[in-house]
């Protein structure tokens, strides 16, 4: 146990008594005293107080009541009362029911006196340490918890998704140029519509690293709350602000050894902006709370589904982290600018779904093959492994899957010519509400994103929406 010098309130009416108490103890702990038990309280208002010794007869307050007040203020002050010996069984209930948790009665003999102070204070600190143990390893399991959901997504995405699935010599192109940069701890800036693969790219290279064995953290920028975001990157002590009850670890320091995936980069507000750019030049990170900085080795791996170029000239994005960034850069194409990759992809989706949802289908039919190979897929791979979900659920075992499964949209795209027949205002309806639909899905129904792209204010687009009967 800590020998720290603990110190006592000593409570007696009797200034004799004070005096003798105070010489039993003045050589081991540091002493206070008073007279009465409103003093008492005064004193223990001001100081840090481990054990106070009361006497029980005093004229403003018994002792017992003053410790009865003192069990819920103080719950770890050490409570000892000195009594007549015929009073002793006044004490008991109080004993019992933790208001007391020691008494000697009187006369008293110093030594002993000094032991039964002593034990006492030894258990109580025992009880304090015991709690203490008891929140960390609470918070222990937590952090486990944590930890073992990020890696069973990591095992699940590796049985789930090992390869890039790919027949485009774009694809091609891109791996190639990828492997140049793996094995590096270089930065790299992965860009694409949303659904492109981005996440898939950055585990790929991850993966291909010599991080390979350490961890792989992906973080979306845009969906921390601002007050949190310094703390839930850099971390804090524990007491760095209120409800900071335990110290706690930043993504960077998880992260430390392995990659950290800033996704979505083009989301991370102003504040998360200044302070990405100072760890990645100075490779440290100040965790709230501290004036210490600490070093991280931490590979840094950004996706964004905006033109990062264009954000930084609208002074959203900005331009010196930026350039941090954007030292080696891909841009995956939409899958509709490789459309040798839909075959491929569809097939394999196809044997997933069938092996996950435990269905035996007989296929894909000719036409429904064309259909999707020819379908715009502004929702990209992440859109075309929805509508083989789903067409793996709709199927008959072992029959076809034909065309007359598939989504409207994508069945409808056969048509000639949307102005073909009827009048000019249907038409041109009807492709306004095809091109809403397609960019919705592109920007994940990002209305803002989508009335930018559509060169139409939100207002606007909001009406259209609700002439179409999609509400939010
Ligand atoms: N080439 C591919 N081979 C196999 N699966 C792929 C491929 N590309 C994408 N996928 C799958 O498509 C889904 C979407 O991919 P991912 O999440 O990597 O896209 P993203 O670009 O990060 O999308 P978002 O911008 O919406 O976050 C995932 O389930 C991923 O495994
Ligand atoms: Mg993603």
């Amino acid at each position: 146990m800590t020998r720290k010098k603990y110190s006592l309130l000593l409570v007696d009416d009797e200034l004799a008594n004070l005096q003798k108490l105070r010489r039993t103890f003045m050589e081991q702990y540091s002493v206070h005293s008073a007279q009465s038990a409103a003093e008492a309280l005064e004193i223990l208002g001001r100081v840090a107080v481990d054990a106070i010794i009361t006497d029980q007869r005093m004229p403003d307050m018994t002792g017992l009541e003053l410790l009865e007040t003192l069990q819920k203020s103080h719950p770890n002050l050490v409570r000892i009362v000195l009594t007549g010996f015929a009073e002793v069984s006044d004490l008991i209930a109080a004993i019992n029911t933790g208001k007391v948790h020691k008494y000697i009665t009187k006369p008293w003999e110093p030594d002993d006196l000094r032991l039964v102070v002593h034990d006492a204070l030894e258990k109580m600190e025992l009880i304090i340490e015991n709690e203490r143990l008891a929140a960390e390893l609470k918070l222990a399991n937590e952090r486990l918890r944590t930890e073992n959901i990020i890696l069973r997504q990591e095992v699940e995405q590796q049985v789930f998704s090992k390869s890039i699935i790919h027949g485009s010599p774009e694809m091609e192109n891109i791996l190639h140029l990828l492997r140049r940069v793996t094995g590096t701890g270089t930065t790299v800036l992965i860009q694409g519509e949303t659904g492109t693969g981005k996440e898939l790219i950055a585990r790929f290279i991850h993966g291909e690293s010599n991080r390979r064995d350490q961890i792989f953290i992906p973080v979306n920028c845009g969906a921390i709350p601002r007050e949190l975001v310094e703390s839930e990157f850099f971390g804090h002590s524990r007491g760095a602000f209120t409800g900071a009850t335990q110290e706690k670890k930043g993504f960077f320091e998880m992260a430390d050894g392995g990659t950290l995936f800033l996704d979505e980069i083009g989301e991370a507000p102003p504040e998360l902006q200044v302070k990405l750019l100072r760890v990645i030049q100075e490779g440290e990170i100040m965790p709230v709370g501290y004036n210490q900085p600490r070093k991280v080795d931490v590979r840094i791996i950004a996706s964004t589904n905006r033109d990062l170029k264009a954000e930084v000239q609208a002074n959203r994005f900005r331009q010196d982290l930026f350039f941090r960034i954007n030292v080696f850069s891909v841009t995956i194409p939409p899958l509709r600018e490789r459309r040798k990759d839909i075959p491929p992809l569809a097939e394999f989706f196809l044997q997933q779904f069938s092996r996950k949802l435990n269905r035996r289908t007989g296929g894909f039919s000719d036409e429904t093959r064309e259909l999707m190979l020819e379908y715009s897929w502004p929702g990209n791979v992440r859109e075309l492994q929805n509508e083989v979900e789903r067409l793996v659920l709709l199927s008959e075992p072992g029959r076809a899957i034909g065309p007359e499964l598939l989504s409207d949209h994508i069945r409808q795209r056969h048509r000639s010519s949307p102005v073909s027949d009827g009048d000019l205002k249907t038409a041109v309806r009807e492709l306004e509400e095809e091109m809403i639909r397609e960019t919705l899905t592109r920007f994940g129904q990002n209305r803002s994103r989508t009335a930018r792209a559509l060169g139409i204010s939100r207002q606007s687009l909001l009406e259209k929406l609700r002439r179409m009967g999609i509400n939010d």
